[in-house]
């Protein structure tokens, strides 16, 4: 069990290189299942999750394997296992996106329901509308989700659309199983997120038929077969947010590579709101801070509205702002772990329902505190790097999760984070 030890305040300076999407990695790892053969996928970031869910792919029949240049390899010429272990899935959410692909390639599969989760209520049953409007015969047995379509699955017009609006891996689960689906499927509703736009440009690249790519409305024409193919996924918004709230909770200078700003415009308007500069460059950008953090108000929301998995760490920036902010969870109304671990460090947050109202304080001062999930975990060290003293956190694991070795990308930058094991 890893602790960080974080020195603070620092002040950040240099370049981070952003590394690619976790979010885009899993589901199009899920999409390699649809065509026998080796796909070969470049920029995938060396994260648990990534290992978990080619663990998971391997307990399919799948076969992993890295490539010279460090690519990950995913050989899918058998899937002799079509079930999606509890074991696998209890520990990661996102292994439910095995379900539509599974489906189409092999008819039958068991995928243990995906249980409790820090960030709230997870329902699937979207996920299980879009795949029963495809024809499946779907029950639960015993914990697992048992789906069905021994002819197939055929083509249908589908309303996607769910109580906080569009569903990123419902979008990816359904999307897979249309693209070998007799006939067209209009998905409507679906998620416009960077990481689903690039499965389904992925997925083109095997060989589908998709319209509308990045629009709530895809289009998808049938096919009868998919082909492995080369994919190198996208860079990581989420991942590349965080660096920039790392500038600017820092008063610091960052330059980030492979930075796509195109991904993040609700996220950079909202810093250049706060008083972070933000110039564009070849392949990345600058991010900055030299004034006060101005207060600004917040309301997560499906792409292209301002993230969910960046609320965290945007709200460990505010608490230091001169005034009063709010930010109001519209995705997962309950994604509030981070609350009480941020007013450990003397921040003032006060939670109100899906909104918390935060009063700005001069400084944060350093304490032990908890990680509890991915992004909460993040702001916990976010709010450490701008903290007077040493913060502890335990639970590390957490942010190992969607992160590669944090703390040896932002010592270099004027970090002090140690990791230690205990
Ligand atoms: C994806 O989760 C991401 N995970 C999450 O990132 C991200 O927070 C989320 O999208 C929203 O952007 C991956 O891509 C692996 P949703 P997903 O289905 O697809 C409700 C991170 O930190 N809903 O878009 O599981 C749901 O409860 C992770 O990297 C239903 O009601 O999220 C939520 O309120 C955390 N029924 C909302 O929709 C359903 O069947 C959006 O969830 C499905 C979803």
């Amino acid at each position: 069990m890893d602790i960080f030890r974080i020195e603070g305040p620092a002040e950040l300076s240099g370049s981070v290189t952003i590394n690619g999407s976790k979010n885009a990695s899993l589901p199009i790892m899920a999409a390699a299942i649809l065509a026998a053969g080796k796909s070969i996928l470049s920029s995938v970031p060396r994260l648990s999750d990534i290992s978990l869910f080619g663990r998971l792919l391997k307990r399919l029949g799948c076969k992993i394997s890295k490539n010279a240049n460090g690519d990950l390899c995913i050989d899918s010429t058998t899937i002799d296992n079509p079930v999606g272990e509890y074991e696998i899935v209890r520990r990661m959410r996102a292994s439910i996106c095995i379900l539509g692909p599974l489906l189409a390639r092999c008819g039958r599969v068991e995928v243990s329901m995906p249980g409790g989760c820090a960030i709230g209520d997870r329902p699937v049953d979207i996920h299980l509308r879009g795949l029963r409007e495809l024809g499946a015969k779907i029950h639960l047995k015993n914990g697992y989700i048992v789906a069905e379509a021994p002819n197939g699955l055929t083509g249908k017009d589908i309303f996607l659309g769910g109580p906080f609006g569009s569903t990123v891996l419902g979008t990816a689960n359904v999307l897979m199983a249309a693209t070998l689906a007799k006939g067209k499927t209009v998905i409507e509703s679906a998620a416009c997120e960077p990481e689903m736009a690039d499965l389904a440009n992925c997925l083109n690249r095997m060989g589908a038929k998709i319209k509308g790519i990045g629009s709530p409305r895809l289009i998808v024409e049938g096919v009868r077969q998919l082909h492995p193919a080369e994919w190198k996924v996208i860079p990581d918004r989420i991942e590349a947010g965080t660096f920039m709230v790392a500038a600017a909770i820092t008063a610091g200078q960052l330059r980030l590579h492979n930075c796509r700003l195109d991904d993040m415009m609700a996220v950079v308007d909202k810093l250049r709101n706060i008083g972070v500069t933000v110039e564009a460059e070849e392949d990345g950008c600058v991010v900055a801070r030299s004034g006060s953090i101005k207060p600004a108000d917040i309301a997560t929301q499906p792409y292209p509205g301002f993230p969910t998995d960046l609320q965290a760490q945007f709200m460990a920036l505010l608490s230091l702002g001169e005034g009063n902010s709010v930010i109001i969870e519209k995705v997962f109304p309950d994604r509030f772990m981070h609350v009480a671990e941020l007013n450990r460090m003397a921040a003032n947050l006060r939670k109100e329902g899906p909104a918390v109202i935060i009063a700005g304080v001069k400084k944060l001062i350093a304490a032990s505190v908890m990680a509890s999930d991915l992004r909460a975990s993040a702001a916990l060290v976010l709010a450490g790097l701008a903290a007077e003293g040493t913060t502890t956190i335990s639970r590390v694991y957490h942010i190992d999760r969607g992160y590669e070795r944090i703390e040896e990308r932002l010592n270099p930058v004027g970090a002090k984070i140690s990791r230690e094991s205990i």
